[in-house]
């Protein structure tokens, strides 16, 4: 039907201009990111005509696409008043998308199997080749495959592919973008083959001069005879150097597959840990009976030992290891869910940067690029699979297709991540409404034991809410039914619980899956007194779209009450520890201090608005900066929050004592001082003993003068997997940022990339969200530069009136 609509011809014609820069699919994993026409359904340009059509390349996310916007009173950049998401997804739109290409199959391969994969596609997602329907599938975060019958593939002449993506109605709680969101490959294998996902290797046991691992893996057969292959498996350490091999004969009957598994042993194995992350990878070959190489595999993999107990807590290597965790979403903020690799890497990059050891994703399985980055540079995961079973959280979420799908996805899950060492726990859910009757509890079981058939070295878990969602329930009477059937319980929320149930229930494992950024302390104290607490995850470590405002501050009426979430034109939740341009919010400073990173740090709160008071929702921060440029507020009093360990502090203005204060008086790890302001150089102290030890420092700069552009990197590989992130910072003469500016930009960019995204870390300036004209928001905005795959130079320039401009060159090589 559908098809029809669209004009099968129109597509055909389409896709035929699609230019092809793969061509080689000899490969055994093919990308297809590459020469996509992508139309939205209702947008301009009827389907017999290009009008709709634009080319395009993954991964691709059209919600934050500028091109199908108009600008009017409820329409700005990519946001849309009237969204159906609303708020809960940052007031971005979905609808129906279409995608085509084609592709070619040289003769000789005509014999072989060839099968789609998609790392993710939000949400729906329908797949025809050569006008027939090969694959559905309805979970937006989990990765899948479908076979192209060998019967539908021409040679001689282009193959057409077709790919539709719905994000239909009201279907998220966040933003989740829409479309091809991650990569596409085209994987071609002999009709003796590794099964998708197949292979496995888990470590049996480590001693410090041996490791005992075991492969396993499938060989399918999809010939019409019985095939007796020759398997070869050798393992090579993180230097690349050879350390084991095996070799095996197996035969698989016509049709059918068969299971191998061999041990392997690894001399002085180099374990992975969060702060020396060795990966092995394992390289497998199947030989056909004449001895040829028909298919190959690699697999990454690390050695490590994990253990949960409530008397010893988490160890990783038999080392007690408390998880510093945040939650993330899977957005990539101005590039909104496009998962461009080095987007995903970096937002590993930021996450140990700000001292976090683990992270949950939340509510989904993240990009193969995420998982691959907290695998080499040592993160810890939870991987989550939903966000509701079959009991709705929205109209046309998920919860549609639980029944028939959730299993498929849970196994899609655990298959494809099984071999990240980062990875250590699999959580069944997020905040389940029916976590807690009967049918919830046969649905925990139903999902446990798939996740354990495939998987039995890493424990299940869930975020288990208190009964908000449910009044006749309580968390005393009715969370034990939900923490049961868990092996590590995950509380969203409910620390002041932790001690009560640890003594109803000493065995319980439990870990903070949510915490509020202003509970940092309370806890973190918590985590370190006890072993059967083994870590708190904040919500959230970064900022994210969607869940408009939850991190707000208002100042109100005394008696006014404080939303819980904003409207328009807030479109960021703004709770995170790292704002959308990937710098520190307070909350990250205050962090910092209570996990021992920094002895000292400070903010500063402007003077409170008379008649009002500032109220903090509970994702919230107060309005504080660590900043001493406060020049509208010349002689009022300010607040000066020093947070330290350190039983007092000293606080210096211009070389003044202000005043020693006691530490955690009025909050924990904080000693707030009030002051008239005055600008110059601050300086807080931390005093042990009566003699000064370690200090920080904040200087009120200078007035704006220049613009200064700073690169993450200057050299990238040519290909659209890099980025460039550019801060670019309002500066006085000295070169300090002016952190009270809001200038405004314009960006230029040339040479042999372009800007994927840009903005501010507002989370209400619309305007700047993805525009080549931003306004600065506390002296800065970030420009992200892409490849587009060539040699050569991308240059860009920032200008701003009245300031010095600055130019960046990024070379390609
Ligand atoms: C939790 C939920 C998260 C997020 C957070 C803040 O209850 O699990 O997904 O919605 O609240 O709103």
């Amino acid at each position: 039907m559908a098809m029809k609509k669209i004009g099968w011809v129109a597509l055909v014609l389409l896709a035929l201009w699609a230019c092809r820069q793969e061509g080689d699919l000899a490969a055994d994993r093919m990308c297809m990111d590459r020469g996509w026409y992508f139309r939205l359904e209702g947008a301009s340009g009827g389907a017999a005509d290009n009008g709709g059509w634009k080319k395009v390349d993954l991964p691709h996310d059209w919600s934050v696409d500028k091109y199908s916007q108009q600008l009017n009173d409820s329409v700005c950049g990519v946001f849309v008043r009237h969204s159906p998401g609303g708020l809960s997804t940052g007031y971005t739109l979905g609808g129906t998308g279409w995608y085509a290409r084609t592709f070619d199959v040289p003769a000789g391969e005509l014999d072989q199997l060839h099968f789609l994969y998609f790392e993710g596609a939000y949400m729906e997602t329908d797949v025809w080749v050569n006008g027939q329907r090969i694959g559905y599938h309805p979970h937006g975060y989990t990765s899948f495959c479908c076979e192209i019958p060998a019967r539908l593939l021409v040679t001689g002449k282009p193959n057409t592919l077709v790919v539709r993506v719905t994000n239909r109605g009201r279907n998220s709680r966040w933003y989740s973008g829409s479309g091809i969101y991650r990569h596409v490959w085209m994987m071609v294998t002999d009709k003796l083959h590794f099964r998708n996902w197949g292979s496995a290797v888990v470590t049996k046991a480590v001693a410090p001069d041996l490791a005992q691992l075991q492969l396993s893996t499938t060989v399918c057969n999809r010939y019409d005879t019985v095939q007796h292959a020759w398997l070869t498996v050798s393992v090579l350490s993180p230097q690349g150097k050879v350390v084991a091999t095996e070799e095996r004969t197996v035969s698989v009957a016509a049709g059918g597959e068969r299971e191998v598994t061999v041990p392997l042993t690894v001399k002085e194995p180099q374990l992975w840990s969060t702060v020396s992350p060795a990966m092995y990878r394992t390289v497998l070959s199947v030989h056909n009976n004449k001895g040829q190489v028909i298919g190959k595999e690699a697999v990454p993999f690390g050695i490590r030992t994990l253990a949960f107990s409530a008397s010893k807590g988490f160890l990783l290597n038999g080392v007690p290891t408390k998880l510093k965790g945040g939650c993330v979403h899977h957005d990539n903020g101005f590039l909104g869910a496009a998962a461009i690799d080095r987007a995903e890497v970096r937002k590993v990059e930021l996450l140990k940067a700000n001292g976090f050891n683990a992270v949950r994703c939340a509510h989904n399985p993240p990009s193969e690029a995420f998982l691959h980055a907290c695998d080499t540079l040592g993160l810890l995961v939870i991987d989550e699979a939903f966000d509701q079973w079959k009991n709705p959280k929205n109209p046309d979420d998920y919860h549609r297709f639980f029944e028939r799908y959730a299993g498929g996805d849970v196994a899609a899950m655990v298959l494809r991540d099984r071999n990240h060492p980062s990875v250590i726990m699999w959580s069944i859910g997020n905040e389940i409404q029916e976590r807690a009757d009967s049918s919830g509890v046969a649905i925990a079981g139903y999902l446990k034991n798939i996740v354990r058939r495939l998987d039995a070295t890493r424990p299940v878990t869930a975020a288990v809410n208190d009964f908000w969602d449910n009044p006749q329930l309580s968390w005393k009477n009715n969370a034990q039914t939900a923490c049961d059937v868990l092996d590590v319980c995950g509380y969203n929320y409910m620390w002041y619980e932790y001690e009560n149930d640890h003594r109803k229930f000493p065995q319980r494992i439990v870990y903070g899956s949510e915490s509020a950024p202003g509970e940092t302390a309370l806890n973190w104290d918590l985590m370190e007194k006890h072993a059967f607490l083994i870590g708190d995850f904040v919500w959230t470590a970064l900022d994210y779209l969607g869940e408009a405002g939850i991190g707000h501050v208002l100042n109100l009426k005394e008696k006014d009450k404080n939303p819980q979430f904003m409207e328009w034109p807030w479109f960021n939740a703004w709770c995170g520890d790292i704002d959308l341009c990937g710098d520190k919010k307070p909350q990250s400073y205050y962090r910092d201090v209570v996990w021992r990173r920094l002895p000292v740090s400070m903010c500063v709160h402007p003077p409170q608005e008379k008649g009002l008071v500032e109220k903090v929702s509970y994702w919230g921060w107060a309005d504080e900066y660590p900043s001493w440029n406060w020049a509208a507020f010349l002689n009022e009093v300010v607040t000066v929050n020093v947070y330290s360990r350190a039983p007092a502090v000293r606080l210096y203005l211009n070389g003044k004592l202000v005043e020693e204060k006691a530490v955690g008086a009025e909050k924990r790890y904080t000693a707030s001082f009030r002051l008239k302001y005055r600008p110059g150089v601050l300086k807080a102290v931390n005093v042990v003993n009566k003699e000064e030890k370690e200090e920080v420092v904040l200087r009120t700069t200078g007035r704006p003068y220049a613009l200064k552009l700073v690169a993450d990197r200057c050299l990238l590989n040519a290909s659209p997997n890099e980025l460039a992130y550019v801060k670019v910072m309002v500066v006085d003469k000295t070169g300090n940022r002016v952190d009270d500016s809001s200038a405004s930009l314009s960006l230029h960019a040339k040479g042999v990339g372009s800007i994927a995204g840009s903005g501010n870390a507002s989370p209400t300036d619309m305007e700047s969200f993805r525009s080549l004209s931003p306004r600065a928001y506390r002296g800065q905005a970030l420009v992200i530069m892409r490849p587009e795959g060539v040699r050569g130079e991308m240059v860009l320039t920032v200008c701003s009136p009245g300031l010095e401009p600055d130019s960046i060159r990024i070379h390609v090589k």
